[in-house]
């Protein structure tokens, strides 16, 4: 029987990680995207401002749901769950390619909120509303309250912890995704798409496909059937779209865009250290490993689009960061900085979506986009659910065809 095939609409993270495990589940799996991950130091920060992933730190800060926080929280700290469980698996498949690398969270809080304070002793986050039921939350690995000698020196961090987690490189990491997903037979169109339904009518040769065996044998047959992705029966031959497009194509209006300013420096780091600063400003680190430096950090400035960085929001963020932990200067004056990251993290009013829906006239489609600030802690949770909703659909599909 031949495979059913799905497109993926989207090259950063997301779709990369929901294309790797359609395949996995059996799918032949085309990724058609306007931007694909290429190496880090040779991306243009103006023209690629919109394509997120290479942008990202990036790594997996735990985020603890609670009653008192939107719900949506609590089926993103399962895909966190779920992602560390898969970084781990990968990592330690192939710790010198991958990308990954594990290593202690530290967090600091000036003002915790109860998220923070009702973490039980090995980091169970208090059951919210929805959870109360069947399958509880697991602690978290490696989980540490820190005591208040092991606080910055400035005297206004109130609680702490750390716990073992991981940090990518984004472009190693994404473009291991990608090598291996074409070395396993998936196939990459690079296609700027104006509009969802366009998917549905792209050709079989531009989605990979062999061409249609002719009818009634004649081997000539120049049927539209044979131009376009639809059978003979008429019926698109794409099972499933995964819509992993960041914030692309027709805008959902609950879509902002939150951008992000940070600055790789030289310096390497043994931590991943966060500091939540009483005004609610941010105080971070992400070491990206693999010689890539460090990401100093960082703005979170909801719907401003100014794609140039600011070199005094730089010297800020570089002097709280050597405050907050000055172990990174190795005993060295100040930091070496290597350059200057813009990015617009896609973010979405109500949390990321992850559903399906059926475009009449069309097909199916299943949404994988809004990742906001955690589209790689988030990212292989996200995957998993969109290839249980994809099989979900194309088993009822196929019921419906032997009826
Ligand atoms: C400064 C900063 C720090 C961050 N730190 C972290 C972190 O530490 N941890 C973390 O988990 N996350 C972090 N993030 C967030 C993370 O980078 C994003 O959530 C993630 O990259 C989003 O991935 P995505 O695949 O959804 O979107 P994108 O990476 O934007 O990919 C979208 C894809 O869709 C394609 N596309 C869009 N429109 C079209 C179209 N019309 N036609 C064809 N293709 C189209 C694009 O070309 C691209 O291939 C950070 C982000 C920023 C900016
Ligand atoms: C990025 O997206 C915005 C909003 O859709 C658009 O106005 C801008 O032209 C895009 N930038 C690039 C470089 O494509
Ligand atoms: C995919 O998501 C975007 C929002 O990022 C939306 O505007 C677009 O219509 C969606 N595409 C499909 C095929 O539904």
């Amino acid at each position: 029987m031949p495979k059913h095939l799905v497109v993926v609409i989207g090259a950063g993270v997301i779709g990369l990680s929901c294309a790797v495990l359609l395949q996995e589940a059996g799918y032949a799996v085309t990724i058609v995207a306007r931007d694909f991950p290429g190496p880090f130091e040779t991306t243009d920060p103006t023209a690629k401002i919109n394509f997120t992933s290479p942008w990202g730190g990036a790594h997996n800060r735990w985020v603890p749901p609670h009653p008192s926080l939107p719900s949506h929280l609590e089926r993103d700290h399962r895909f966190s769950l779920r992602t560390y469980a898969r970084m781990k698996q990968l990592h330690d498949a192939q710790p010198g390619t991958a990308g990954i690398t594990f290593l202690k969270g530290i967090e600091y809080l000036e003002r915790p909120g109860p998220e923070y304070l009702a973490l039980s002793p090995s980091g169970i986050p208090a059951s919210s509303s929805s959870s109360s039921s069947a399958d509880p939350l697991p602690g978290l690995p490696g989980f540490r309250l820190l005591s208040p000698s092991e606080f910055p020196a400035d005297g206004r961090v109130t609680w702490g912890c750390e716990y073992d987690t991981w940090c990518v490189n984004p472009m190693v990491y994404c473009s291991f995704l990608l090598r291996r997903f074409v070395r396993r037979g998936g196939r990459l169109l690079a296609r700027e798409l104006q509009r969802p339904e366009e998917v549905f009518s792209l050709s079989r040769a531009e989605l990979g496909l062999p061409p249609l065996p002719a009818r009634g044998g004649e081997s000539n047959s120049s049927s539209s059937s044979s131009s376009n992705s639809r059978g003979n029966d008429g019926e698109s031959v794409v099972a499933a779209v995964v819509n992993a497009s960041g914030t692309g194509l027709v805008p959902d209006p609950h879509m902002t865009m939150t951008r992000g300013q940070t600055c790789l420096v030289a310096e390497d780091c043994d931590a991943t250290v966060t500091r939540q600063n009483a005004d609610g400003s941010w105080t971070f680190c992400v070491p990206r490993g693999f010689d890539g430096g460090t990401i100093v950090g960082g703005t979170k400035e909801p719907g401003n689009w100014d794609p140039r960085p600011s070199a005094e929001v730089r010297a800020e963020l570089l002097r709280r960061f050597a405050e907050t932990y000055p172990k990174i200067l190795g005993g060295k004056a100040e930091l070496t900085v290597l350059r200057d990251i813009v990015g617009r993290r896609p973010t979405r009013d109500g949390g990321p979506r992850v559903e399906g829906e059926v475009i009449p006239g069309a097909g199916f489609v299943m949404h994988a986009y809004g990742l906001g600030g955690r589209g790689y802690e988030l990212s292989w949770g996200v995957a998993e659910a969109v290839v249980e909703a994809v099989d979900k659909h194309v088993q009822k599909k196929e019921a419906g065809a032997r009826l």
